[in-house]
């Protein structure tokens, strides 16, 4: 499909359905990058539905601890867990995955809300560039790690399916790969060489992570075997207050950036709390048809198409290439990540030729 801008501005300007609800009890509930914004708010309904367990996992630790205290002052609910966690750094991911393979149990709801707007090339320590490294990567390792605990992917009796929830943008359908990234048999290398990361391809980069975002939940999605009790969905928040634009208020109050951005908040954007409500129903909502919200994209409380770019043949093609190459980056990462690929999932046959 395609969206256009003024569409999504319409969407904007339209009532936000109320926000799902589940009986989480016995559930155990993930969300990374919960200390503010939609994810905290988020993290706020969750712990309203009394989940057995609700795991913020946070990078600062006095960031998330002022943030579990107000879930818990908010909400009255006392199961809610931080873990310590940053995404820029692949051996805080390990840690935290090793962490979760201890004492995390099952793990029934992921909500992968992390992400960055950077425009400026900024490698991490492990030499990748930043925004594809929150927003791919490292999300991978989440995906491919703890979540492959999830009790559906061991084969065990669930009475609601688990949920992957990868936080996606609209801004998904007005992006397509570079020709060269396109044609490069290591996209993800190629995006994030520093030669390629100039100012002007850097504009780009938040939009790319987002259209990564849904290639990844549908390359997993063609990947599980269909009896496996696990959905891969992506959504769509909606443009929304937040910290996700915090760099452009350290601009000088008249600078046009910051004006431009106050003005389009102003006009358009929801609370994060009405924000959240699409991640809280990618996460429990559409459990009527549970088959229909696999590789789905949430929007606006329903489901709706993707980008044509990813419905092509040259989209099928690119997530292929993306998914292996991120395989064979983690499996640098975690010998984990093997043994999960090889016992849990299949090959696509999109992806034979
Ligand atoms: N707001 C919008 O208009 C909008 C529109 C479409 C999509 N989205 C998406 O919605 C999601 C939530 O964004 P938001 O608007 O709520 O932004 P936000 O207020 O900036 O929240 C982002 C969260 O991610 C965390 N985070 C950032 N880098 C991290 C790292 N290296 N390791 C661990 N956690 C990290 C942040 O922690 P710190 O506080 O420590 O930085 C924060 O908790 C993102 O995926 C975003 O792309 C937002």
């Amino acid at each position: 499909m395609k969206k256009s801008l003024l569409a999504s501005v319409i969407d904007q300007w339209s009532v936000v359905p109320p926000v799902e609800t589940a009986d989480l009890s016995g559930k155990t509930v993930l969300v990374v990058g919960a200390n503010v914004g939609i994810g905290f708010e988020a993290s706020k309904h969750f712990a309203r539905m009394q989940p057995a367990r609700l795991i913020i996992a946070c990078r600062n630790e006095a960031k998330g601890k002022v943030a579990l205290a107000e879930i818990e002052r908010e909400t009255g609910y006392n199961g809610c867990e931080l873990w310590i966690v940053d995404l820029a750094n692949f051996a805080s991911v390990t840690t935290f995955s090793d962490k979760f393979k201890r004492e995390g149990g099952d793990l029934h709801i992921l909500v992968m809300n992390a992400a960055i707007v950077q425009l400026v090339y900024q490698p991490t320590a492990d030499g990748w560039e930043s925004v594809l490294v929150y927003c791919t990567f490292s999300a991978r390792c989440y995906d491919s790690y703890p979540p492959f605990r999830l009790q559906s992917l061991r084969g065990e009796k669930s009475s609601t399916p688990s949920r992957i929830v990868i936080v996606s943008s609209d801004l998904h359908y007005w992006i397509t790969p570079a020709k060269e990234v396109e044609a490069s048999t290591t996209p993800l290398e190629t995006l994030s060489n520093e030669e390629w990361c100039i100012p002007e391809h850097m504009q780009s980069r938040y939009n790319e992570s987002k259209l990564l975002n849904v290639l990844f939940v549908r390359a997993l999605t063609d990947r599980l075997q269909s009896i496996t009790p696990l959905s891969a969905v992506a959504v769509n928040p909606g443009y929304c207050y937040s910290q996700l634009r915090r760099d452009w208020y350290k601009k000088p109050t008249f600078s046009f950036a910051r004006i431009a951005v106050a003005l389009n908040e102003r006009l358009l954007a929801w609370t994060a709390e009405q924000g959240s409500r699409q991640l809280v129903f990618a996460a429990v909502g559409g459990r009527d048809n549970e088959d229909n919200m696999k590789a789905g994209y949430v929007n606006l409380g329903r489901l709706i198409e993707v980008a044509d770019f990813v419905l092509s043949d040259e989209g099928r093609k690119f997530q292929n290439t993306v998914w292996n190459e991120t395989i064979d980056i983690l499996n640098g990462v975690s010998d984990k990540i093997a043994p999960i690929v090889q016992d849990y999932l299949v090959v696509p046959d999109s992806s034979i030729n």
